[in-house]
């Protein structure tokens, strides 16, 4: 595979845009309720709140993280992806088959996440794209060991940042979150959304649904 490695977008998505995106993420929380996830087995509660749209959802618990087709606190299935992100993932995600998980986090003024891999997914070759919708953070991006240097990039509200090829699986984190950096959100603090296939595509088609015997298997 080529090496395209990582792609920042700074500001790809417009103030017009934003604002419309931001509609539609309260259009889904008010479906499945942003929650506080904790870590496995310690059951220590994460800094982040979470949820999800989409056939799958990537949950963290005390039994570990998996992804599955439900919310965990309300038993309902994830609302759909919303066309909006399906078009940006058509846009820039260089990938033929569409997203089938977006996670969706929210950070408090004082919220962060330590440096991890996504490697829930099946399907490895397809990229993760992810958005950031109001104030700033300071987004941490190594390499694919732990051991790795680590640079310090700065996700503002709009940004696209795209973890591809060889930088599919490089560790990333947010230090921190640089409060009152956008008016964005009347609440103040960040959402990140991630765009995520889960399941290889199949051979064939393009279209790349979910069927039912791939939800058994997840
Ligand atoms: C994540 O890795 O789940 C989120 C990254 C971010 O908030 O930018
Ligand atoms: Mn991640």
């Amino acid at each position: 595979m080529v090496n395209k490695g990582f792609r920042h977008l700074p500001e790809y998505l417009p103030p017009a845009r934003q604002r419309a995106l931001l509609e539609t993420l309260r259009a889904v929380i008010a479906a499945a309720p942003l929650y506080t996830p904790v870590m496995p087995r310690t059951g220590r509660p994460l800094s982040v709140a979470m949820t999800n749209c989409g056939a799958l959802g990537w949950i963290s618990d005390r039994a570990g993280y998996r992804y599955q087709a439900t919310h965990p606190a309300t038993g309902r299935s994830w609302p759909p992806i919303p066309p909006m992100l399906l078009e940006i993932w058509r846009e820039i995600a260089e990938y033929p088959a569409p997203p089938e998980a977006v996670l969706i986090n929210y950070y408090g003024p004082g919220a962060r996440m330590g440096l991890h891999q996504d490697r829930d997914e099946a399907d490895l070759a397809a990229p993760v794209l992810s958005l950031s919708l109001g104030d700033a953070c300071r987004f941490r991006l190594g390499g694919t060991r732990r051991a790795d240097p680590v640079r310090t990039l700065r996700l503002a509200s709009g940004d696209a940042l795209i973890l591809a090829g060889g930088d599919r699986l490089a560790f990333h984190g947010v230090a921190r979150i640089e409060a009152g950096t956008s008016t964005l959100l009347a609440e103040g603090g960040r959402f990140n959304l991630t765009l995520r296939r889960v399941t290889a595509p199949p051979p064939s088609g393009q279209k790349g649904e979910l069927t039912a015997a791939d939800r058994v298997s997840i």
